[in-house]
């Protein structure tokens, strides 16, 4: 194929990825098979790959996160994103409709648009002539970060906007067609889904590491990752519902801006609607917190925002201070009840940690029955002065985890108890230890809580990958005392297991072949499947790549760790105070002898050809990123420094280059463009 049926080929094919996407993650109703829509994407890959000069920023291909950054920039927003004003009954709604006539003078009913208010993130997308090119967060209104390759992982986000031939397949047929605007700014909220927000926080308790308390947490913790390698496995959406600058176009109302957004290929939440007048706002509020208590949203609700429709008469209400006169957030009622707790329970759970959860007389919250709540931990219990037998308030906030909200203190008899947590673990008698917050068991994994977990998790498929282990054996085999830690899975042997109920010759030995052969698995599989908090497969993989084997990690030293990029204080140390367990090291010695291998045999040596050397960076760089051009440095061992001396190897001009090259030239140290940099870096033969 040559260039020219190449970049053919190429825009062919991300015009129908790009609308593939639209109809899947915008529409919900895809008109092609998962495999159709697979060979499309491969195909694009393979052949951007040919032609990798031809891939642009805004491809389908580029929506997999990229280099972590050590920052976020920041973008100004060009109209400031405001916040709205509360009301929390009719009353307040109706005022709020008055307060309007009474501003515009108008005596006859005010035309409102309504529509869901989503609990998650407000970003703002930037899209010249119909490409996305940045996206911000709402920061302090004025300015916020940019997240713009966070953005781009999330699907229902167009990298490109479409036109009117897309949007009538939605059989709306009678719309206007709208010409895409040569800059659009559209204002929106990322979410995640709430069954989405669940899964990842099972996952994430799997991996040792701490659960997002709500979706909206994890939504904006998501979007605010600086390695956005790490949104993109993030299960994000986004509702668009709002607009800043629109060059070129001038709508009457917000609802045609709405459907000029949706003829665009953005979502807009399918709920908006048209109220006439306030009492129609009100009966659209209770249709929708009764919808909320019958069955719940796939996100997270938490009120109904109800703006001004027409345009013109939002410009003449205007703003007050930080949030608009036409505009308000109509919040549903926290389903809160009270109940007494009968008792506290402490459950132990996979990373150790104690959970106080008070187990309540049932109630009904919001068409739900709740019968324990989370207390968190301690801190908690004593901030609240919570007290068995007290009654209290319960709150099913969105639809995650019931919690309890205060105590009624003017209802104690006096025979409440105070509740401490215990300073045994109720599972192994273990001692517990306070670290931050949080009571930890200290057995690891020696507590048959920590151990099934910690041995699901060994033999999982990214980890040792030993798939005739499922949790039914694995609670089979602790509860028999046939699995101590998880290097015991390397003694098994026939007659113990075949012993046990529901195993036979053909299951027994398959299970053994399967562990025999799990112990050839990667360092880097090794690394991840030991459980060690923060260290999950990505961080895993860095290890392996940086270390020749299992002791030479075990072994590193805090610097040694922290050297390594992407490897920050806390993962340092929470390998550290892995190794340095006595309990862990008699495992990995188990490990060891029973032959699984801990070294990798064709070791990758790293490539550290800038090693010692100093670089100094100036003026502003047009090929690179001047954070890329820092990583990319820093990863083949050299550092760049701020100052110019005679310690500095090389000085980075870009264009406009300040005093740093004449002082560069005067101590004559070699001086490189891009273009010789790039040479250096020997980019083409992508050694990076
Ligand atoms: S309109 C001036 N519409 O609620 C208008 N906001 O407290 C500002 N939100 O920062 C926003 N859903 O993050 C609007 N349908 C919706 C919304 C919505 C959620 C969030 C948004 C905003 C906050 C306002």
């Amino acid at each position: 194929m040559n260039e020219k049926d190449a970049l053919k080929e190429i825009e062919k094919l991300r015009e129908e990825i790009n609308y593939h996407n639209y109809r899947y993650y915008t529409l919900d109703s895809p008109v092609i098979s998962d495999a159709e829509y697979d060979r499309l994407f491969k195909k694009l890959v393979e052949t951007e790959a040919k032609f990798p000069h031809l891939i642009t920023p805004d491809s389908p291909t580029q929506r997999v996160g990229a280099i972590p950054l050590k920052e976020f920039k920041t973008i100004s927003h060009t109209i400031p994103m405001l916040s709205l004003s509360n009301a929390n009954t009719d009353e307040e709604t109706k005022e709020f409709d008055e307060r309007i006539k009474r501003f515009l003078e108008i005596k006859g009913e005010i035309e409102y648009v309504a529509e869901p208010k989503i609990d998650g993130l407000a970003i703002e997308l930037v899209y010249l002539h119909g490409k996305f090119t940045s996206g911000s967060t709402r920061g302090d209104g004025y300015t916020g970060e940019d997240v713009t390759q966070n953005l781009k992982t999330i699907k229902s986000i167009p990298m490109r906007l479409l036109q009117m031939r897309q949007s009538e397949v939605r059989g709306e047929k009678s719309e206007t067609t709208y010409s895409i605007p040569s800059r659009l700014e559209v204002r929106g909220e990322v979410f995640m889904p709430i069954k989405a927000f669940e899964r990842l926080n099972r996952e994430r308790e799997k991996m040792n590491e701490s659960p997002f308390a709500n979706p909206r947490n994890a939504a904006a913790g998501s979007v605010r990752q600086l390695d956005s390698r790490i949104t993109a496995t993030r299960p994000l959406d986004i509702f668009c519902y709002g607009a800043g600058v629109i060059e070129g176009i001038k709508f009457k109302s917000h609802w045609e801006t709405m459907h000029a957004l949706k003829g665009w290929g953005l979502k807009v939440n399918p709920f908006i609607k048209i109220c006439k007048g306030i009492d129609e706002v009100i009966q659209y509020h209770k249709d929708m917190e009764e919808k909320r208590d019958k069955i719940p949203y796939e996100y997270e609700l938490d009120g109904v925002v109800v703006k001004v429709n027409s345009l013109d008469l939002q410009d003449r209400l205007g703003i007050l201070t930080r949030s608009p006169r036409w505009a308000i957030a109509y919040k549903f009622k926290a389903r809160q009840e009270t109940t007494r707790i009968k008792e506290i329970k402490v459950g132990v759970g996979r990373t150790g940690a104690l959970t106080p959860v008070a187990i309540l007389e049932p109630i009904v919250v919001g068409g739900v029955t709740v019968e324990r709540a989370t207390l968190h931990n301690q801190d908690e219990i004593d901030r609240k002065d919570i007290r068995i037998g007290d009654y209290v308030i319960v709150q099913r906030a969105g639809d995650v985890i019931p919690e309890v909200v205060t105590v009624i203190k003017d209802k104690r008899i006096g025979s409440e108890i105070p509740f401490k947590l215990p300073d045994k673990c109720p599972l192994c008698n273990s001692a517990v230890i306070r670290d931050g917050a949080i009571h930890r068991c200290t057995a690891g994994l020696l507590c048959p809580a920590q151990l099934k977990e910690g041995i699901r998790h060994f033999v999982s498929k990214r980890g040792m990958n030993i798939e005739g282990l499922g949790d039914r054996h694995i609670e089979q085999f602790v509860e028999n005392t046939v699995i101590k830690d998880v290097a015991d899975i390397y003694s098994l042997k026939k007659e113990d297991i075949i012993k046990l109920e529901r195993w036979g010759d053909k299951s027994v030995s398959n299970l053994l072949n399967q562990i025999e052969n799990s112990k050839n698995r990667t360092l880097a599989r090794l690394i991840y499947s030991l459980g060690i908090r923060q260290v999950g497969e990505h961080i895993a993989k860095i290890l392996a790549d940086d270390f020749d084997s299992l002791d030479e990690l075990m072994n590193a030293s805090y610097e040694r760790l922290t050297e390594i990029h992407e490897i920050g204080p806390e993962t340092a140390e929470s390998i550290m105070s892995f190794f340095k367990e006595r309990h862990n090291r008699d495992v990995i010695d188990k490990l060891r002898k029973a032959g699984v291998k801990t070294e990798e045999r064709v070791h990758k040596k790293r490539d550290l050809r800038f090693k010692g050397k100093q670089f100094v960076l100036t003026g502003t760089l047009s090929i690179f990123k001047r954070e890329d051009a820092k990583e990319l440095i820093e990863r083949l061992g050299g550092r760049v420094t701020s100052t110019v001396s005679k310690k500095t190897d090389f000085v980075i001009v870009g264009i406009d280059p300040g005093s740093k090259y004449d002082k560069a030239k005067e101590l004559k140290i070699k001086i490189l463009n891009e273009e010789e940099f790039k040479d250096l870096l020997d980019i083409k033969q992508n050694v990076i």
